[in-house]
């Protein structure tokens, strides 16, 4: 018999420092009410001295316990970031040290898409047999690799962690994920490094980015709905990437799902890339929002470009 794959923990984490619009009015010719209209974004987290690894502990932490789960229960660990530590190893191996796990860990890099790719392959080593328990993690200091003085981008970025517990299940859990790349889109958003020893900022045709994102997401949710058989009539929750307030207005329009079936963070939270659609969840799941057996939709799209979506029952 099939093993789903199933959430049964989630844990967030995000830094203290707290960063307003009005604190970007200081160093930027940008404006709260500029800010606010044009993203949803009030206020983002950013570190101080916190790692990326710092961020991933304390959510996995959050994650497990949630899951009733040790490290030691855990057979794998993807962790989904474009901003890991180090080029090598990977921030996954250092989580899995510090958690005490002794497990196989990789990154994955996709982007903003990077948890959705996460959970997809994490889906299938559970539906084949090779994992019971799999912590999936999204994390991310994006403002490392922040233009801070590029006022079309430095708004938008933000930094957090978010995390599940998948674990192998008779009855539910994963029952779609859809993945695609297109490199074609390289120049639309990159970071603009030459050598692989050179960090490089975040560069963006925001304009350009925004009309296929609503594309590319708003098609990817009618497949998933169409191949499950489903209308956005059975979906609970949609958790999408937190990238900005209108595109995500833009995609409910579409798909008809009323705007409070959707987990919104953007406010409080920015643009956490990887991170964005697992903090969504751990709020909505720890307000109470989120119960047993609800049909969620997770969807995001990411750098030059990557974009997917998951539908499973929680
Ligand atoms: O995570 C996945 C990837 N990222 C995204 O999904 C982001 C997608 N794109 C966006 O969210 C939006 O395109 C932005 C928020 C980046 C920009 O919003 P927009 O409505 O597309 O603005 P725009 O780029 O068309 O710029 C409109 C005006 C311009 O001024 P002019 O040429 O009309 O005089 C910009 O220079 O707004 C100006 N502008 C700003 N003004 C105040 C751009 N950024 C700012 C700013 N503050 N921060």
């Amino acid at each position: 018999m099939k093993n789903f794959a199933r959430i049964t923990g989630t844990g967030s984490y995000l830094p203290p420092k707290i960063v307003t619009n009005f604190d970007l009015e200081k160093t930027l010719d940008t404006s709260d009410e500029w800010i606010t209209a044009r993203t949803g974004i009030k206020e983002r987290r950013i570190v101080t001295s916190e790692s990326t690894c710092d961020l991933a502990l304390e959510a996995s932490l959050n994650a497990l316990s949630m899951a009733e789960k040790k490290p030691e229960d855990i057979d794998l660990i993807i962790l989904s970031t474009t901003t890991p530590d180090k080029i090598f190893p990977a921030t996954a191996t250092m989580l899995q040290n510090r958690l005490g796990a002794s497990c196989p860990a990789f990154d994955l890099q996709a982007v903003c898409a990077g948890f959705v790719f996460a959970m997809s392959n994490a889906q299938q080593y559970i539906e084949n047999g090779s994992a019971k328990n799999i912590l999936v993690v999204g994390s991310e200091t994006m403002s490392k690799i922040v233009d801070w003085t590029d006022r079309s981008t430095a708004i938008l970025f933000a930094d957090g962690a978010g995390a599940v517990v998948l674990s192998a299940d008779k009855n539910t859990g994963i029952k779609h994920s859809k993945l695609y790349s297109d490199g074609n889109y390289l120049s639309s958003l990159h970071v603009n490094n030459n050598r692989i020893n050179e960090l490089g900022t975040i560069e963006m045709e925001g304009n350009e980015v925004f009309k296929i994102a609503v594309n590319k997401l708003s098609e990817v949710a009618e497949e998933t709905l169409t191949d499950c058989n489903m209308t956005s009539e059975n979906i609970d929750w949609m958790v999408p990437h937190q990238a900005n307030i209108r595109i995500i207005n833009a995609i409910a329009k579409r798909i008809k799902l009323p705007l409070d079936k959707v987990i919104l963070t953007l406010d409080k939270h920015g643009n956490t890339s990887a991170a964005s659609i697992p903090l969504a969840l751990d709020v909505g799941v720890r307000d109470g929002r989120i119960k047993k057996g609800d049909t969620l939709l997770f969807e995001g799209i990411g750098g030059g470009f990557s974009w997917g979506s998951i539908l499973t029952e929680f």
